[in-house]
């Protein structure tokens, strides 16, 4: 029986698309995880915490797409050898400056922005609303972030400027 009245082989580009996104989802997931222990200076409380929220929203995101791809009738990829495998963002070193950091984590979101896209592109092929309208309501909230995060990035940047000889 068929619920969603979309076939489910119709549906197989979708849930390919949405594994890629889990896959690049958890690495993000990780870095961010990563880089919330090993900031250090004098942004450190705004980072640490930063990060904290930014993980366990990714969480959440990730428990909510990996349900979606069995809700299409397909099955999310559970190994993290598949996911480093399948994954668009790579695992970023441990030590980086706070600076890289943020920068890292905005490379990140703007990697994973171009997959919801990808994502969004293939359901609307098929009709697939429910995952246009769930992956849609990720996107501008990520947009967001990447605004968000860019705004502090470059108060940084303005902020610790060299002096003009
Ligand atoms: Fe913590």
């Amino acid at each position: 029986m068929n619920y969603l009245g979309i076939d489910t082989k119709t549906l197989k580009p979708v849930a390919k698309k949405l594994n890629k996104l889990l896959a690049s989802y958890h690495i993000y997931y990780q870095n961010l995880r990563s880089f919330h222990w090993h900031v250090k200076g004098r942004s450190f409380f705004d980072l640490h915490n930063l990060f904290e929220d930014f993980y366990n929203d990714a969480k959440v995101k990730i428990d909510d797409i990996a349900e979606r791809i069995l809700t299409l009738g397909h099955k999310p990829d559970g190994s993290l050898r598949t996911y480093l495998n399948n994954s668009k963002i790579k695992e970023s070193k441990d030590l980086l400056k706070d600076d890289d950091m943020a920068r890292q984590v905005l490379e990140n979101k703007s990697e994973l922005i171009k997959i919801m896209r990808e994502v969004i592109k293939s359901a609307s092929d098929v009709n697939d609303e429910g995952t246009v309208d769930m992956i849609s309501g990720m996107l501008s909230s990520m947009e967001k972030e990447t605004w968000l995060l860019h705004s502090w990035y470059k108060r940084r940047q303005v902020g610790f400027a060299k002096p003009k000889k």
